[in-house]
């Protein structure tokens, strides 16, 4: 039995509110993470079949070209060598997971540098690696190959629905009493997941057992029987575990395909590993984006327009664009409005969804342009956003479904003694450290994907809950053990959580920040559903059902649930579906962040000091669980910031720092004490939960709270992120 709900209005009444267990919204720990920590929990590369062959893959060294032929024979001769497969479909760039559609290449044609175009199979992962690195081969390069997205005879693209204008920009601008008019830039980035890409293959007959790494199972399966040319029914996948994703993984990377392929040619289960420069190169970059940012406010500092053209780029045909603009149409008041989307279309590595797309490098710009305004105006930085916040969405002149970025603005600013702050640049000093304070806006759009949950209530009492849901680090298990154990009135420790496996219902999978309240709310329908068939049971209705400690409670009796189940179990299933709720509210997550940087006099270098973040993102499900997404976002905020940056060859394209020695993330000594306060929200209209996403909300504007302050310690304005020492000196 399925219950379902298709989210066309808000919940009419808030079903945790009645639940007397109170498991929701503790800080539990995650029931996996002795494991984790353990070594105990099975990775894809620990699934390791002893008869396993290893694949290691060859990538194109051209960036737009033709693959003309391989030295096949003598790479065989070598020992341990079992195939060389150089098939047409591992030439598809791994497919985008939400954006759906896989272009295929013309055979053999090169589109980037470090595409996959075979795979060594060999009996020893060594074996492998030494005929992938001994296979010669010869390209037909195209030289006309566009590069880089500044390049003047770069294509560029103009898509007509993703342009918007109202009113007068142009002339705003010409009356306004403040303005700011620049360009911001950022430069590529790359996920970054701790766990590199691997897959092993296993056909039984003409059914493919995969072990992977993947965000969205459901969509990964589709997309992995697609590039086969075999039906989804024939695909299972399983990844119990998944070693972060932060995007890279929401789609089937090559290693899936070319390890499929190799075990069905070899007949024997086929592992490929991708290693950390692969995963660069073939895997996803988030573009480089160039926004042009436009200010206009009148002498109190209330905005009147506001223009945003933002130009990233892509492979040629690829569909993704970096939604760069995506926050801005409703985050600030302003009658006069310019949005604009560009995309050159250029020969590097396939650009995709990384680490909240969109607002994490589209809200940095606008927050460091909020800035300058506020240095332009004289007008605290604070109260500057706190007078332009709308009072509904300004751009399709609906509500905004919850909203508390006024109070996450002021909480912040309290907390972090935001009253201490000099407004004049380079007014203190300690030493030879320039001290400053910065702050932003934080926000991200609040999304639901379609979601299925079973959860059974076994003949002992316990609970056990089953998804294709995957838990990339996120806390997944954690908390739908607890929506489940809240709903069932069980402990969370009598209910097991089951994830990461095509074979349970199909799932949102983990993304865009919509894994916990689109799945979680699956889960609590499918309770509700067995609390329904309890009721059956015990002659009551659902008003009248308590559930406690493993006890059913109804008027004066007091039921242990193996009692009532007598020998059976109950079965549920919930189903969530996005609405009209979509259309008739605009649904976001808020925040704030403070920075306190000290940058040095004499070489520029910046010692992030301290950071805050206050967040509002619905009802809390696990505040320890969401505080360290939170912290995940704010130290990705500082690479932002400070550290991250791909840079490309100009001369074909390729990734030049392409690991972790290279391109610089933030370690332990870049990372000071952070602090993340949640705030206390419901959200009727994002799901019966009451929650909206919190994974990405972290990112989103972070690193423009640390730019704001190394403009307050120094007066010098970074409108190129990073901000190098080189810049600043
Ligand atoms: Mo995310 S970048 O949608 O995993």
């Amino acid at each position: 039995m399925t219950s379902h709900i298709k989210m066309d209005e808000r919940v009419e009444r808030d079903r945790l509110a009645e639940m007397v267990q109170a498991v929701i919204g503790k800080p539990l720990d995650r029931p996996e993470g002795a494991l984790k920590v353990s070594g105990a929990a099975p990775y894809a590369m620990d699934r390791l079949p002893a008869n396993a062959c290893h694949g290691v893959l060859v990538r194109a060294t051209v960036s737009n070209g033709t693959l003309r032929d391989m030295d096949v024979d003598a790479v065989q001769a070598l020992p341990g060598i079992r195939a060389i497969i150089a098939d047409d479909r591992l030439l598809r760039n791994p497919a985008q997971g939400m954006a759906g559609e896989a272009p295929i290449q013309g055979p053999k044609d090169i589109a980037y540098f470090g595409q996959p175009i075979a795979l060594v199979v060999a009996e020893t992962f060594e074996q492998a690696r030494h005929g992938a690195q001994a296979l010669k081969l010869r390209f037909e390069a195209d030289g006309t190959a566009i590069v880089a997205p500044d390049d003047p005879k770069a294509d560029i693209e103009t898509p007509e629905d993703e342009q918007d204008s109202t009113g007068d920009l142009d002339a705003a601008m010409q009356t306004a009493r403040h303005t700011v008019d620049a360009h911001y830039t950022t430069p590529g980035h790359v996920s970054a997941a701790m766990e590199p890409h691997a897959s092993i293959a296993e056909w039984n007959g003409d059914r493919l057992t995969l072990y992977g790494s993947y965000q969205m199972l459901r969509f990964n399966r589709a997309e992995l029987a697609d590039a086969l040319g075999i039906e989804e029914k024939q695909v299972r996948i399983l990844a119990p575990y998944v070693g972060g994703g932060f995007g890279s993984k929401l789609g089937i990377g090559p290693e899936a395909v070319a390890a499929a392929l190799a075990a069905k040619a070899l007949g024997v289960p086929v592992a490929v590993a991708m290693s950390r420069q692969q995963v660069f190169e073939s895997v996803m970059r988030r573009s480089e984006t160039d926004q042009h940012i436009r200010l206009a406010a009148d002498e109190q500092g209330r905005l009147i327009g506001i223009g945003h053209e933002a130009l990233v780029s892509n492979l040629p045909g690829e569909e993704f664009s970096e939604p760069v603009t995506q926050a801005t149409p409703f985050l600030y008041q302003g009658d006069h409005r310019v949005i604009g989307h560009r995309i050159a279309r250029v020969h590097r590595t396939c650009a995709g969804s990384v680490r909240a797309p969109g607002e994490a490098v589209g809200l940095t710009a606008l927050e460091i342009a909020l800035d300058e305004l506020a240095a332009a105006s004289g007008i605290d930085p604070v109260k500057l956003r706190l007078i332009n916040i709308p009072q509904k969405d300004p751009s399709q002149d609906i509500p905004f479904s919850s909203h508390m970025l006024a109070e996450a603005l002021e909480e912040g600013a309290k907390r972090f003694d935001w009253d201490r702050r000099r407004s004049e640049p380079g007014a203190v000093r300690d030493g030879e450290w320039l001290i400053g304070m910065g702050m932003a806006s934080a926000a991200r759009v609040n999304m639901l994907i379609e979601s299925k949950a079973r959860v059974t209530l076994n003949a002992n009492g316990t609970g056990t809950v089953e998804t294709d849901m995957t838990d990339i680090g996120t806390g997944t298990y954690t908390v739908l053990s607890q929506i489940a154990g809240e709903m069932l009135g069980l402990p969370m420790d009598s209910v097991e959580t089951l994830l990461g496996d095509t074979a349970y219902p199909p799932a949102s999978g983990s993304g865009g920040s919509f894994g916990a309240a689109s799945n979680g709310t699956a889960v609590l329908l499918a309770c509700e559903e067995i609390r329904q068939q309890l009721c059956e049971r015990l002659d009551c209705d659902m008003q009248g059902l308590t559930l406690k400690d493993g006890h059913a409670i109804v008027g004066n009796r007091r039921i242990a649930l193996p009692e009532i189940l007598d020998g059976s179990r109950l079965v549920g299933e919930g189903h969530v579906e996005p609405g009209k709720a979509e259309e008739t509210v605009r649904q976001a997550t808020y925040g704030s962040y403070f920075a306190e940087v000290a940058v040095n006099a004499i070489t520029g270098e910046t010692r992030l000091r301290r950071m805050l973040g206050v967040f509002a993102a619905g009802r809390i499900l696990n505040p320890k669980t969401a505080r360290s997404q939170c912290l995940g976002g704010m130290t990705f905020g500082i690479g932002m910031a400070l550290t991250e940056e791909l840079i490309h060859d100009p001369r074909d394209g390729h990734i030049v720092n392409r690991d972790f020695a290279e391109y610089h993330l933030p370690v332990n000594a870049d990372v000071p004490q952070i602090d993340v306060v949640l705030l206390d929200e419901r959200d009727a209209w994002a799901n019966p939960l009451q929650a909206k996403g919190i994974g990405e909300l972290g990112i989103c504007g972070a690193a423009a709270s640390i730019v704001n302050a190394i403009y307050n310690a120094t007066g010098i304005r970074i409108r190129d992120l990073p901000a190098t020492l080189d810049k600043i000196i």
